[in-house]
């Protein structure tokens, strides 16, 4: 018999160590829409990894093209050298994002890609002799990782509030979700897109336009609890981003690659901004990668300021396009494109906006919010315990039904892969149903 688990090395990220290591869950395998438990059950992914296994797990072309690949190359560097894999991966990755941003920046993950996001925004202003433009905004609510910059334009407290002053000049919009309004809307909220006035309003008017380098939104705010834009509210940012020159950056690491059945958000909002960043879908989470796609101009930007043979933007990882993460991005956007699950995820959006809905009055439900294949259903806190309600919904979803599903606070969010069908959106929202009629 093996020996039990060791847990006490592992410092566990954005978890309850403590509570953790006294019950542990644990996951051994996986395979398409399902993991398997150390115990030998099957659990049914409502959430796709962590919003990142789009495409299924253990994907026998993804996992090939990994083999092959760490047998061929394990490394090479991408400093002043190359490997065919890194440009193959930028281009396939252009191939499917919105007209006109053609220019990929790779990193390892969404933090990274934020931060290069924004140091980008604010050199581009410089490389062009508009370094004023040095203050950068976010918004309340907003998820935009882990570094320093990340959390300086997020907007989650207990992301900021043990890490002392981060980047100086930033400023935040005020999230857009409003439950008085807009409560059980199916897909985009009707109210709330006046919100986006005070971009404007308030802190252009506060700080200037011309100390202000970028905007960066979360399309849709995954992390907080899927907090959807209203209809309009993304079109206004980017016209008073236009009016200016203000840099617009969307944040798409968990609204890329197909989650609201389109490519990325930029498309199915039709709002295209001047940055993406992107990861966790980008490779299917097998191996980590992350990216920023650039339109051509900022990235000109840089190539005509620097003198000639010279190095144009000082910024970059170690693995930036290392080629098993290449070789992962390749073939997981030719899964996307030959199953066509982009177009998968857009035909399922209603049946799973049904299924969503269906758990409207049921004990405690205080609000549902869907978009594509993504949902948010919040919970009535149970007074002096926030976040106790739905963490107890997760663990009876985990040990009694067999289904992963994710918390935030008081509000269980669904992110399932692409692959999903209707039988398990039945026993996901059946599973969440069950336990809640059980309060
Ligand atoms: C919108 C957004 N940005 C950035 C990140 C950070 O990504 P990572 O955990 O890969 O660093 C996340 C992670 O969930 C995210 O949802």
């Amino acid at each position: 018999m093996s020996s039990p688990l060791n847990t006490e090395h592992f410092w566990m990220p954005f978890s309850a160590n403590r509570q953790y290591k006294t019950k542990p869950r644990l996951m051994v395998a996986a395979a398409g829409m399902h993991y398997t438990t150390d115990d030998g059950r099957q659990i049914l992914d409502g959430t796709a990894g962590l919003w990142c296994v789009n495409a299924g797990h253990g994907h026998p072309h993804i996992v090939k093209a990994i083999q092959t690949q760490a047998a061929r190359m394990d490394f090479a560097p991408t400093f002043q050298m190359g490997h065919p894999l890194a440009f193959e991966a930028a281009s396939k990755l252009v191939s499917i994002a919105p007209e006109g941003l053609n220019r990929v920046f790779f990193c390892n993950d969404g933090s990274e890609g934020v931060d290069t996001a924004l140091k980008m925004a604010l050199a581009y202003h410089r490389v062009r002799g508009d370094g004023m433009r040095h203050r950068l905004i976010g918004r309340e609510r907003g998820y935009h990782g882990v570094g320093f910059g990340g959390i300086s334009v997020g907007g989650i407290a207990g992301n900021r509030k043990h890490f002392g002053p981060a980047l100086p000049a930033v400023d935040h919009l005020r999230h857009p979700l409003n439950i008085a309004k807009n409560a059980f809307s199916r897909g985009i909220p009707e109210h709330g897109a006046e919100m986006a006035d005070e971009l404007e309003q308030r802190l252009l008017a506060l700080h200037d336009p011309s100390t202000v380098a970028a905007v960066i939104v979360e399309p849709l705010q995954g992390s907080t609890g899927v907090i959807l834009p209203p209809k309009g509210y993304l079109q206004k940012i980017r016209a008073i981003c236009d009016k200016y020159g203000i840099l617009l950056i969307f944040d798409e690491v968990i609204t890329g690659f197909g989650r609201l059945g389109t490519p990325f958000a930029a498309d199915y909002f039709g709002v295209i901004p001047d940055m993406i960043v992107c990861a966790k879908g980008l490779t299917n989470a097998a191996v980590p990668m992350g990216a920023v796609i650039v339109k051509q101009a900022v990235h000109d930007a840089f190539m005509d300021a620097a003198p000639e043979n010279t190095i144009e933007f000082f910024h970059g990882y170690t693995y930036s396009a290392h080629p098993l993460a290449c070789a992962a991005a390749i073939a997981t956007i030719d899964v996307y494109k030959e199953e066509k699950l982009f177009g998968r995820a857009a035909t399922n959006a209603s049946y799973f906006e049904q299924a969503a809905h269906s758990l409207q009055g049921l004990p405690y439900v205080k609000d549902i919010r869907n978009l594509g294949l993504v949902c948010g259903i919040e919970l009535e806190s149970i007074p002096g315990k926030p976040g106790a309600r739905a963490f107890d919904v997760f663990l009876k979803c985990f040990w009694e039904k067999g289904v992963l599903i994710r918390t935030t606070g008081d509000i269980i969010a669904l992110s399932p892969p692409l692959i999903i069908d209707q039988t398990q959106m039945d026993e996901l929202f059946g599973a969440i149903a069950s336990i809640l009629k059980a309060q």
